[in-house]
């Protein structure tokens, strides 16, 4: 469902961040990426759907090409999970899922009273899935940071994608919250089916919720194995 070749990607100012990245993922899968901070990882996740601009290669969604052409489509088949949550604090849980509903370019206009019926459903939905449906009308600055996390994987599924991207989901969070986080996108994965990409940095949470390990270092992909084969020897790459 996501095919991606020789992917490159070097920055304005001369950096180059991704050097040639091929990655298959198939339709249900559970990926995680490791690598190290600088290595890549974010920006990987916001060329697939579409906040950066490749300099070269391909990304196949979907067996539709990502491109200027394709981004709404893109976008409308990817839900995007943010180290920091990125929730507006001074709306209600159910608000900042809604917002989740608005494509990129009115993202920050008021425009709650606007949702039908059926969306604020839809909304409530979500937050049930999360386990935080009795939240729904709390600001989202009153809640502890593994409950915004949720808010903010409600915020992801409520437009159903088809590709969860996870840049780094529980990296501000406690042990204990983080495994709850990464236990929920596996329950949605499994539930829905939705293919899931999550950049960490804890080998361990990788190893025991995903199908399949991949290392990155210096914007290139240097393992990518089954997450029961991973071993030391792996690790020693991307951490040596
Ligand atoms: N907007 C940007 N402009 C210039 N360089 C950037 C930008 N974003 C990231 N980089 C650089 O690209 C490389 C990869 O960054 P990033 O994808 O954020 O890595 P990671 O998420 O693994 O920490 C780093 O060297 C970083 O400094
Ligand atoms: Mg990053």
């Amino acid at each position: 469902m996501l095919e991606i070749n020789d992917l490159t990607k070097t920055f304005a100012n001369g950096t180059p961040a991704l050097k040639g990245v091929n990655l298959k993922i198939n339709k249900g899968e559970f990926v995680s990426i490791l690598g190290r901070s600088g290595s890549g990882k974010t920006t990987l996740l916001r060329s697939i759907n579409g906040l950066e601009t490749a300099s070269g290669g391909e990304i196949y969604l979907d067996n539709k090409q990502v491109n200027l052409e394709t981004i709404n489509e893109v976008q409308n088949k990817t839900g995007m999970i943010f180290q920091e949550f990125n929730l507006v604090n001074n709306l209600s849980a159910i608000n900042n899922v809604l917002t989740g509903l608005l494509s990129s370019s009115n993202k920050f206009l008021s425009l709650f009273y606007l949702f039908s019926k059926d969306q604020k459903i839809d909304a409530l939905k979500s937050l049930e899935t999360v386990g935080l449906l009795e939240k729904s009308y709390n600001r989202s600055d009153e809640l502890s940071g593994g409950q915004r996390q949720r808010v903010g994987i409600a915020r992801a599924i409520i437009k159903k994608p088809l590709l969860l991207l996870a840049d780094e989901p529980v990296a501000s969070l406690d042990p204990k919250a983080a495994d709850l986080i990464l236990s929920l996108l596996k329950k949605i994965n499994k539930e829905y089916g939705t293919t899931i990409l999550c950049n960490l940095h804890q080998v361990d949470l990788a190893k025991k919720y995903s199908d399949r390990v991949v290392g990155l270092v210096d914007g290139k992909v240097i393992f990518n194995e089954k997450s029961n084969d991973i071993d030391k020897n792996y690790l020693e790459k991307i951490y040596a």
